[in-house]
Protein backbone atom coordinates (compact mmCIF):
# COMPACT_ATOMS: atom_id res chain seq x y z
CA UNK A 1 0.00 0.00 0.00
CA UNK A 2 1.36 3.33 -0.69
CA UNK A 3 4.40 1.90 -1.66
CA UNK A 4 6.86 4.70 -3.47
CA UNK A 5 7.82 3.16 -6.66
CA UNK A 6 10.69 0.93 -6.64
CA UNK A 7 13.89 2.21 -7.01
CA UNK A 8 15.06 -0.15 -9.12
CA UNK A 9 12.14 0.60 -11.62
CA UNK A 10 14.26 3.58 -12.21
CA UNK A 11 10.47 6.09 -11.28
CA UNK A 12 11.93 7.93 -9.27
CA UNK A 13 11.71 7.58 -5.27
CA UNK A 14 9.36 9.75 -3.53
CA UNK A 15 9.94 11.60 -0.42
CA UNK A 16 7.67 14.22 -0.36
CA UNK A 17 5.26 13.15 1.83
CA UNK A 18 4.94 16.48 3.87
CA UNK A 19 3.79 18.10 0.97
CA UNK A 20 0.82 15.43 -0.10
CA UNK A 21 0.62 11.65 0.30
CA UNK A 22 -1.07 9.31 -1.73
CA UNK A 23 -4.51 8.12 -1.70
CA UNK A 24 -4.46 4.83 0.27
CA UNK A 25 -5.90 1.92 -1.50
CA UNK A 26 -8.30 1.12 1.28
CA UNK A 27 -9.89 4.47 1.34
CA UNK A 28 -10.52 4.22 -2.75
CA UNK A 29 -12.25 1.08 -1.84
CA UNK A 30 -14.43 2.71 0.99
CA UNK A 31 -15.08 5.99 -1.10
CA UNK A 32 -16.15 3.96 -4.49
CA UNK A 33 -19.43 3.39 -3.76
CA UNK A 34 -20.40 6.71 -2.73
CA UNK A 35 -19.58 8.31 -6.40
CA UNK A 36 -22.04 6.56 -7.90
CA UNK A 37 -24.34 3.46 -5.81
CA UNK A 38 -24.45 6.39 -3.15
CA UNK A 39 -24.81 9.87 -4.87
CA UNK A 40 -27.58 10.71 -2.45
CA UNK A 41 -27.59 14.44 -0.94
CA UNK A 42 -26.99 13.63 3.11
CA UNK A 43 -29.28 16.21 3.38
CA UNK A 44 -32.27 14.30 1.96
CA UNK A 45 -35.43 12.60 4.12
CA UNK A 46 -35.37 9.46 1.64
CA UNK A 47 -34.06 6.34 3.04
CA UNK A 48 -31.26 5.85 0.74
CA UNK A 49 -30.00 9.66 1.30
CA UNK A 50 -29.75 8.16 5.30
CA UNK A 51 -27.66 5.50 4.47
CA UNK A 52 -25.41 8.31 2.96
CA UNK A 53 -26.17 10.58 6.29
CA UNK A 54 -25.03 7.41 8.64
CA UNK A 55 -22.19 6.97 6.54
CA UNK A 56 -20.95 10.83 7.20
CA UNK A 57 -21.75 9.84 10.77
CA UNK A 58 -19.79 7.00 10.92
CA UNK A 59 -16.68 9.67 8.90
CA UNK A 60 -17.01 12.44 11.77
CA UNK A 61 -16.65 9.00 14.57
CA UNK A 62 -13.88 7.71 13.00
CA UNK A 63 -12.24 11.23 12.40
CA UNK A 64 -13.05 11.87 16.77
CA UNK A 65 -11.61 8.65 17.61
CA UNK A 66 -8.55 9.56 16.00
CA UNK A 67 -8.30 13.05 18.02
CA UNK A 68 -9.40 12.19 21.51
CA UNK A 69 -12.64 14.56 20.68
CA UNK A 70 -16.38 14.50 21.02
CA UNK A 71 -18.20 13.76 17.93
CA UNK A 72 -20.30 16.52 17.74
CA UNK A 73 -16.94 18.62 17.60
CA UNK A 74 -15.81 17.61 14.27
CA UNK A 75 -16.63 20.22 11.33
CA UNK A 76 -15.53 19.42 7.46
CA UNK A 77 -13.97 21.52 5.65
CA UNK A 78 -11.91 21.63 2.68
CA UNK A 79 -8.56 21.37 4.27
CA UNK A 80 -6.49 22.95 6.07
CA UNK A 81 -6.42 26.20 4.59
CA UNK A 82 -9.84 26.86 4.97
CA UNK A 83 -9.88 25.48 8.69
CA UNK A 84 -6.87 27.87 9.38
CA UNK A 85 -8.64 30.86 7.41
CA UNK A 86 -12.04 30.21 9.44
CA UNK A 87 -10.82 30.52 12.90
CA UNK A 88 -8.77 33.70 12.46
CA UNK A 89 -11.46 34.92 10.83
CA UNK A 90 -14.14 33.79 13.00
CA UNK A 91 -12.20 34.94 16.39
CA UNK A 92 -11.52 38.25 14.92
CA UNK A 93 -15.54 38.85 13.79
CA UNK A 94 -17.16 37.37 17.21
CA UNK A 95 -13.98 39.00 19.54
CA UNK A 96 -15.29 41.48 22.61
CA UNK A 97 -14.27 44.61 20.95
CA UNK A 98 -11.09 45.63 23.12
CA UNK A 99 -9.35 42.20 22.16
CA UNK A 100 -7.42 43.24 18.96
CA UNK A 101 -4.28 40.77 19.27
CA UNK A 102 -3.32 37.76 17.29
CA UNK A 103 -0.35 36.16 18.48
CA UNK A 104 1.44 33.75 16.26
CA UNK A 105 4.69 31.75 16.53
CA UNK A 106 7.16 33.09 14.03
CA UNK A 107 7.15 29.42 11.80
CA UNK A 108 3.74 29.55 10.96
CA UNK A 109 1.67 27.51 7.20
CA UNK A 110 1.08 30.84 5.07
CA UNK A 111 -2.15 30.00 5.66
CA UNK A 112 -2.04 31.17 8.69
CA UNK A 113 0.72 34.01 8.10
CA UNK A 114 -1.30 35.39 5.04
CA UNK A 115 -4.44 35.25 6.94
CA UNK A 116 -3.32 37.18 10.10
CA UNK A 117 -1.68 39.77 7.48
CA UNK A 118 -5.20 40.41 6.26
CA UNK A 119 -6.52 40.79 9.55
CA UNK A 120 -4.13 43.20 10.56
CA UNK A 121 -5.22 45.57 7.47
CA UNK A 122 -9.25 44.81 9.53
CA UNK A 123 -7.37 46.51 12.39
CA UNK A 124 -5.90 43.49 14.35
CA UNK A 125 -2.17 43.79 16.12
CA UNK A 126 -0.49 40.97 14.88
CA UNK A 127 2.08 39.55 17.24
CA UNK A 128 4.98 36.93 15.91
CA UNK A 129 6.59 34.63 18.48
CA UNK A 130 10.20 33.69 17.51
CA UNK A 131 11.35 30.14 17.63
CA UNK A 132 14.62 29.45 19.62
CA UNK A 133 17.72 27.97 17.62
CA UNK A 134 16.28 24.52 18.01
CA UNK A 135 12.96 25.24 16.31
CA UNK A 136 10.49 25.77 18.82
CA UNK A 137 8.67 28.52 20.45
CA UNK A 138 9.62 30.64 23.18
CA UNK A 139 7.17 30.55 25.57
CA UNK A 140 9.26 33.02 27.77
CA UNK A 141 8.54 35.29 25.00
CA UNK A 142 4.68 34.46 24.62
CA UNK A 143 4.36 35.26 28.31
CA UNK A 144 5.45 38.85 28.20
CA UNK A 145 3.38 39.09 25.46
CA UNK A 146 -0.30 37.49 26.40
CA UNK A 147 -2.78 40.05 28.49
CA UNK A 148 -6.07 40.88 28.25
CA UNK A 149 -5.88 42.57 24.79
CA UNK A 150 -5.28 38.72 23.18
CA UNK A 151 -8.05 37.16 21.26
CA UNK A 152 -5.84 34.74 19.64
CA UNK A 153 -2.97 32.59 19.64
CA UNK A 154 -2.02 30.61 16.98
CA UNK A 155 1.02 27.82 17.10
CA UNK A 156 1.30 24.88 14.90
CA UNK A 157 1.37 21.24 16.36
CA UNK A 158 4.33 19.93 13.91
CA UNK A 159 6.40 22.62 11.28
CA UNK A 160 6.18 21.65 7.71
CA UNK A 161 9.57 22.58 6.86
CA UNK A 162 11.64 20.83 9.63
CA UNK A 163 9.18 18.60 12.06
CA UNK A 164 9.43 20.06 14.96
CA UNK A 165 6.64 19.91 17.71
CA UNK A 166 5.82 23.10 19.37
CA UNK A 167 4.70 23.38 23.00
CA UNK A 168 0.91 23.49 21.98
CA UNK A 169 -0.17 22.24 25.25
CA UNK A 170 1.59 24.67 27.31
CA UNK A 171 0.28 27.74 25.09
CA UNK A 172 -2.81 27.19 25.57
CA UNK A 173 -2.73 26.65 28.92
CA UNK A 174 -0.96 30.38 29.37
CA UNK A 175 -3.50 31.71 26.76
CA UNK A 176 -6.41 30.35 28.52
CA UNK A 177 -5.45 31.73 31.35
CA UNK A 178 -5.48 35.80 29.74
CA UNK A 179 -9.09 34.44 28.45
CA UNK A 180 -8.04 33.91 25.16
CA UNK A 181 -8.63 31.58 22.16
CA UNK A 182 -6.46 28.89 21.13
CA UNK A 183 -5.83 27.72 17.60
CA UNK A 184 -3.57 24.90 16.50
CA UNK A 185 -2.47 23.88 12.90
CA UNK A 186 -1.74 20.30 13.07
CA UNK A 187 -1.92 19.63 9.43
CA UNK A 188 1.60 17.82 9.57
CA UNK A 189 1.04 15.85 12.58
CA UNK A 190 -2.45 14.06 12.16
CA UNK A 191 -1.50 10.40 11.57
CA UNK A 192 2.32 11.05 12.40
CA UNK A 193 2.36 11.29 15.99
CA UNK A 194 -0.80 10.84 18.49
CA UNK A 195 -3.03 13.84 19.11
CA UNK A 196 -5.31 14.21 21.46
CA UNK A 197 -7.48 17.57 21.91
CA UNK A 198 -8.23 16.97 25.21
CA UNK A 199 -4.53 16.95 26.25
CA UNK A 200 -3.30 19.98 24.09
CA UNK A 201 -6.49 21.90 25.48
CA UNK A 202 -6.82 23.98 22.70
CA UNK A 203 -10.31 25.35 21.23
CA UNK A 204 -9.95 24.86 17.30
CA UNK A 205 -7.69 22.51 15.62
CA UNK A 206 -7.05 22.04 11.99
CA UNK A 207 -6.92 19.05 9.68
CA UNK A 208 -5.77 18.07 6.12
CA UNK A 209 -6.88 15.34 4.98
CA UNK A 210 -4.19 14.92 2.07
CA UNK A 211 -1.63 14.86 4.34
CA UNK A 212 -2.29 11.29 5.63
CA UNK A 213 -3.91 9.19 2.75
CA UNK A 214 -7.39 11.12 2.19
CA UNK A 215 -8.15 12.72 -0.34
CA UNK A 216 -7.37 16.38 -1.53
CA UNK A 217 -9.73 18.93 -0.74
CA UNK A 218 -11.00 17.60 2.49
CA UNK A 219 -10.23 18.54 5.77
CA UNK A 220 -11.50 19.41 9.47
CA UNK A 221 -11.86 21.93 12.08
CA UNK A 222 -12.00 20.69 15.12
CA UNK A 223 -14.40 23.10 17.25
CA UNK A 224 -14.26 22.26 21.44
CA UNK A 225 -17.74 21.74 22.54
CA UNK A 226 -19.30 25.11 24.30
CA UNK A 227 -16.80 27.62 22.11
CA UNK A 228 -18.69 29.59 19.64
CA UNK A 229 -17.12 30.54 16.04
CA UNK A 230 -19.56 32.16 13.36
CA UNK A 231 -19.75 30.26 10.13
CA UNK A 232 -17.24 31.49 7.56
CA UNK A 233 -19.16 29.71 4.74
CA UNK A 234 -23.36 30.70 4.93
CA UNK A 235 -26.06 29.60 3.02
CA UNK A 236 -27.75 26.20 3.08
CA UNK A 237 -27.08 25.74 6.93
CA UNK A 238 -25.71 22.16 6.86
CA UNK A 239 -23.48 20.89 9.31
CA UNK A 240 -25.82 22.23 11.99
CA UNK A 241 -25.11 25.80 10.05
CA UNK A 242 -21.55 25.69 11.08
CA UNK A 243 -20.49 25.34 7.45
CA UNK A 244 -22.71 25.48 4.66
CA UNK A 245 -22.24 23.84 1.56
CA UNK A 246 -23.89 20.22 0.39
CA UNK A 247 -21.02 18.00 2.36
CA UNK A 248 -18.60 15.65 -0.03
CA UNK A 249 -19.47 12.56 0.79
CA UNK A 250 -16.85 10.25 -0.77
CA UNK A 251 -14.57 12.80 0.17
CA UNK A 252 -15.34 12.30 4.04
CA UNK A 253 -15.83 8.82 3.84
CA UNK A 254 -12.37 8.81 2.56
CA UNK A 255 -10.90 11.05 5.64
CA UNK A 256 -13.05 8.53 8.08
CA UNK A 257 -11.28 5.87 6.75
CA UNK A 258 -7.88 7.37 6.59
CA UNK A 259 -8.93 8.70 10.17
CA UNK A 260 -8.91 5.06 10.98
CA UNK A 261 -6.52 3.70 9.63
CA UNK A 262 -4.19 6.18 11.14
CA UNK A 263 -5.56 5.58 14.44
CA UNK A 264 -4.73 1.85 13.76
CA UNK A 265 -1.23 2.58 12.53
CA UNK A 266 -0.84 5.04 15.31
CA UNK A 267 -1.57 1.58 18.00
CA UNK A 268 1.03 -0.45 16.29
CA UNK A 269 4.39 1.60 16.47
CA UNK A 270 4.08 3.21 13.39
CA UNK A 271 5.94 6.43 14.36
CA UNK A 272 8.64 4.34 16.34
CA UNK A 273 9.74 2.97 13.43
CA UNK A 274 9.31 5.39 11.16
CA UNK A 275 11.90 7.20 13.52
CA UNK A 276 14.23 4.43 12.92
CA UNK A 277 14.36 4.85 9.53
CA UNK A 278 14.94 8.61 10.11
CA UNK A 279 17.87 8.09 12.33
CA UNK A 280 19.26 5.68 10.05
CA UNK A 281 18.98 7.90 7.16
CA UNK A 282 20.60 11.00 8.78
CA UNK A 283 23.47 9.00 9.98
CA UNK A 284 24.10 7.79 6.52
CA UNK A 285 24.07 11.18 5.28
CA UNK A 286 26.37 12.69 8.02
CA UNK A 287 28.55 10.01 7.73
CA UNK A 288 28.65 10.53 3.85
CA UNK A 289 28.72 14.34 3.61
CA UNK A 290 30.34 15.53 7.10
CA UNK A 291 29.78 18.94 5.95
CA UNK A 292 26.27 18.40 5.44
CA UNK A 293 23.74 20.16 8.13
CA UNK A 294 20.82 18.26 9.97
CA UNK A 295 17.73 20.59 11.47
CA UNK A 296 15.70 20.14 13.78
CA UNK A 297 17.58 17.42 15.98
CA UNK A 298 17.93 18.84 19.48
CA UNK A 299 13.95 18.65 19.38
CA UNK A 300 11.06 17.35 19.65
CA UNK A 301 10.15 16.44 16.40
CA UNK A 302 7.95 14.54 13.84
CA UNK A 303 9.34 10.74 13.27
CA UNK A 304 9.05 11.64 9.28
CA UNK A 305 10.88 14.84 8.34
CA UNK A 306 14.59 15.08 7.95
CA UNK A 307 15.56 18.23 6.80
CA UNK A 308 19.17 19.03 5.27
CA UNK A 309 21.59 21.50 3.86
CA UNK A 310 24.63 21.48 1.97
CA UNK A 311 26.78 24.64 2.20
CA UNK A 312 27.06 25.53 -1.17
CA UNK A 313 23.83 24.27 -2.53
CA UNK A 314 20.61 25.82 -3.07
CA UNK A 315 18.05 23.40 -1.96
CA UNK A 316 16.94 23.41 -5.41
CA UNK A 317 20.19 23.39 -7.28
CA UNK A 318 21.19 20.21 -5.14
CA UNK A 319 17.77 18.57 -6.34
CA UNK A 320 17.78 19.32 -9.66
CA UNK A 321 21.18 17.26 -9.23
CA UNK A 322 19.12 14.19 -7.61
CA UNK A 323 16.63 13.54 -10.23
CA UNK A 324 16.25 9.60 -8.75
CA UNK A 325 14.43 11.32 -5.75
CA UNK A 326 11.70 13.58 -5.40
CA UNK A 327 11.86 15.82 -2.27
CA UNK A 328 10.74 19.37 -0.97
CA UNK A 329 12.77 22.33 -1.10
CA UNK A 330 10.80 23.55 2.18
CA UNK A 331 7.06 24.71 2.86
CA UNK A 332 5.23 22.44 0.95
CA UNK A 333 2.64 24.54 -0.79
CA UNK A 334 4.03 27.21 -2.54
CA UNK A 335 6.68 28.24 -4.71
CA UNK A 336 10.49 27.48 -3.87
CA UNK A 337 13.33 29.09 -2.38
CA UNK A 338 14.31 32.23 -3.26
CA UNK A 339 14.21 33.92 0.14
CA UNK A 340 15.02 30.62 1.98
CA UNK A 341 12.77 28.55 4.39
CA UNK A 342 11.26 31.17 6.63
CA UNK A 343 11.68 28.33 9.59
CA UNK A 344 15.29 28.22 8.90
CA UNK A 345 15.20 31.93 8.81
CA UNK A 346 13.01 32.04 12.29
CA UNK A 347 15.81 29.77 14.35
CA UNK A 348 18.50 32.43 12.91
CA UNK A 349 20.34 30.35 10.21
CA UNK A 350 22.71 32.29 7.37
CA UNK A 351 20.42 33.04 4.31
CA UNK A 352 22.59 31.06 2.39
CA UNK A 353 21.80 27.83 4.64
CA UNK A 354 18.11 28.63 4.74
CA UNK A 355 18.04 28.37 1.06
CA UNK A 356 20.08 25.36 1.22
CA UNK A 357 17.05 23.43 2.75
CA UNK A 358 16.09 20.33 1.37
CA UNK A 359 13.41 18.71 2.99
CA UNK A 360 13.01 14.43 2.86
CA UNK A 361 10.03 13.32 4.13
CA UNK A 362 9.23 9.39 4.75
CA UNK A 363 5.71 8.00 3.87
CA UNK A 364 4.36 4.51 5.89
CA UNK A 365 5.64 2.80 3.17
CA UNK A 366 9.06 4.12 2.67
CA UNK A 367 12.06 1.28 2.71
CA UNK A 368 15.72 1.03 4.02
CA UNK A 369 15.77 0.83 0.05
CA UNK A 370 14.08 4.37 -0.71
CA UNK A 371 16.20 5.69 1.59
CA UNK A 372 19.72 4.05 0.44
CA UNK A 373 18.48 5.52 -3.56
CA UNK A 374 18.43 9.13 -1.59
CA UNK A 375 22.23 8.32 0.19
CA UNK A 376 23.54 8.15 -2.90
CA UNK A 377 21.98 10.66 -5.47
CA UNK A 378 22.45 13.59 -2.28
CA UNK A 379 26.19 12.13 -2.14
CA UNK A 380 27.16 11.72 -5.25
CA UNK A 381 25.63 15.16 -6.33
CA UNK A 382 27.56 17.19 -3.66
CA UNK A 383 30.95 15.38 -4.29
CA UNK A 384 30.83 15.47 -8.02
CA UNK A 385 30.33 19.14 -7.60
CA UNK A 386 33.03 19.46 -5.12
CA UNK A 387 35.92 17.15 -6.86
C1 LIG B 1 1.19 23.14 8.39
C2 LIG B 1 0.26 23.24 7.24
N1 LIG B 1 -0.90 23.91 7.37
C3 LIG B 1 -1.78 24.03 6.37
C4 LIG B 1 -1.54 23.46 5.14
C5 LIG B 1 -2.55 23.64 4.04
O1 LIG B 1 -3.42 22.54 4.00
P1 LIG B 1 -4.34 22.27 2.70
O2 LIG B 1 -3.40 21.93 1.60
O3 LIG B 1 -5.22 21.12 3.11
O4 LIG B 1 -5.12 23.50 2.46
C6 LIG B 1 -0.34 22.76 4.94
C7 LIG B 1 0.01 22.18 3.61
O5 LIG B 1 1.18 22.02 3.30
C8 LIG B 1 0.57 22.63 6.02
O6 LIG B 1 1.73 21.97 5.89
Amino acid sequence: MNRAPNPSSGIPVYLDFNATTPVAPDVVTAMAPFWTDHFYNPSAAYPEAVTVHAAVDTARAAVATLLGADVQSIVWTSGGTESNNWVLHGIWRSRPFHRRRVVLSAIEHPAVTETAAALESLGAEIVTIPVDSRGVLRLDVLDAVLDEQTALVSVMLANNEIGTLQPVAEVARRAHAVGAWVHTDAAQAIGKIPVDVKTLGVDFLSVAGHKFYAPKGIGVLYIRPGVALPPFLMGGGQQEGRRSGTEPVPLIVGLGKAAELAHTGLQDGWPGRQAVLRDSLESQLREASPALVIFGTRAERLPNTVAIAHPGWTGSTLLAACPQIRAGTGSACHHPDDTGSPTLRAMGMAPELARGLVRLSLGRETTAEDLEVAVTALTQAIQQRST
